[in-house]
């Protein structure tokens, strides 16, 4: 085996998959294959947590894996999985949630508490135990390495703590993983409040552009966008929070340095910045729907069947050498 590091990430077949999640975690992924051995996960498990359709849940499995294709992910050089083919997840998540997980971590997690609002007493269990499946999927390939969105910090957070914590009581069964972040893109703004973060959860579809949105559309959703009052382009996270996060989506998407597009949009106005990202975005759009098409089903299930003989082989031989430790076997 060589001693490259280990990196796991994964994406819930939940919602229509948008730039935002594109931009903060699967771009990251796909320069990071070459360097690292990969594991990208399509956590169905995760989706669960809220109500789903069957029928549209089997369909958005298939098309995260047409997404992580079309992004660049090479099912030579990264194993791509479905969460539910490897049981070894749900076993370990129970084993933590024994052996590891209090309640007092759980309690402090801000994405479970965003999500339920009010609403708390209705909420899944799964839900609230989200994060400790997480740690199961991250902490089952031995990972080095966690590549997310800022809101899922918190969570591998956790799931350090949960690696420590056990390894202090059944001696060093786990890596410590750590996230990684990117200093621009980790946390794309919705397009019409800034103060939001852009989410596939949003009832108003405006919020975002779903990287399978029609074109025409999309551009549309960025001349609606909101802007920040003056007229400038320049880039000011607290003053200007609506032309920042275009700037980053502009960058992210086209290419380019946020400091070099600031000074070839000085004089100009929001109407001219807009139109030429909505270009951009236009762009990305066309080139990744076109190879997003050309995907077959049949090489989906390709990528499924031998991803989840990969998972499983690391899965069970860590699971078993975990249930050892703890004395089930
Ligand atoms: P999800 O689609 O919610 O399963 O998230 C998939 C990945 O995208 C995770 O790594 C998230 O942290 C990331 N992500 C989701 N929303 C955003 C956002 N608004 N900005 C940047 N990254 C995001
Ligand atoms: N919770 C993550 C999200 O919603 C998805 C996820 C599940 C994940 N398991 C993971 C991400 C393990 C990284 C590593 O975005």
């Amino acid at each position: 085996m060589d001693n490259k590091k280990i990196l796991f990430s994964g994406v819930q077949p939940s919602g229509s998959f948008n730039i935002a999640g594109y931009i903060g975690a699967i771009s990251q992924w796909v320069k990071m294959q070459e360097k690292y051995r990969c594991v990208f996960s399509i956590v169905d498990y995760h989706a669960i947590t809220v109500k789903q359709d069957p029928q549209t849940l089997r369909q958005q499995i298939k098309e995260m894996v047409k997404i992580y294709l079309a992004a660049g992910i090479d099912p030579n050089k990264s194993i791509i999985f479905q969460q539910s083919s490897v049981s070894a997840h749900t076993e370990l998540a129970w084993i933590l949630n024994c052996c590891g997980a209090r309640m007092a971590d759980l309690n402090k997690m801000t994405q479970f508490k965003d999500k339920v609002g009010a609403n708390q007493e209705s909420a899944s269990v799964g839900l609230f135990d989200y994060p400790v499946l997480m740690a199961a999927d991250i902490l089952l390939y031995s990972t080095d390495l966690v590549p997310v969105g800022e809101d899922q910090k918190q969570h591998v957070e956790l799931a350090r703590d949960i690696a420590k914590r056990i390894n202090n009581q059944f001696g060093d069964l786990f890596v410590v993983p750590q996230a990684v972040i990117k200093e621009e893109g980790a946390r794309i703004m919705s397009l019409l409040n800034p103060d939001n973060k852009m989410s596939k959860s949003d009832p108003n579809q405006n919020n975002s552009i779903a990287l399978l949105d029609n074109i025409d559309l999309a551009k549309k959703k960025i001349m609606k966008a909101v802007t920040d009052s003056g007229t400038e382009i320049v880039y000011d996270k607290e003053e200007k929070p609506a032309i920042a996060n275009l700037l980053t989506i502009y960058a992210q998407l086209g290419n380019r340095e946020i400091p070099r597009l600031v000074k070839d949009y000085k004089g100009k106005g929001y109407g001219d910045f807009k139109k030429d990202l909505a270009e951009v975005v236009a762009k990305f759009l066309n080139d990744f729907q076109d190879k997003y098409n050309k995907i077959s089903e049949k090489e989906v299930e390709n990528v499924l069947r031998e991803g989840a003989r990969r998972a499983e082989k690391i899965a069970k031989s860590k699971l078993d050498e975990i249930k050892k430790a703890i004395g089930v076997k």
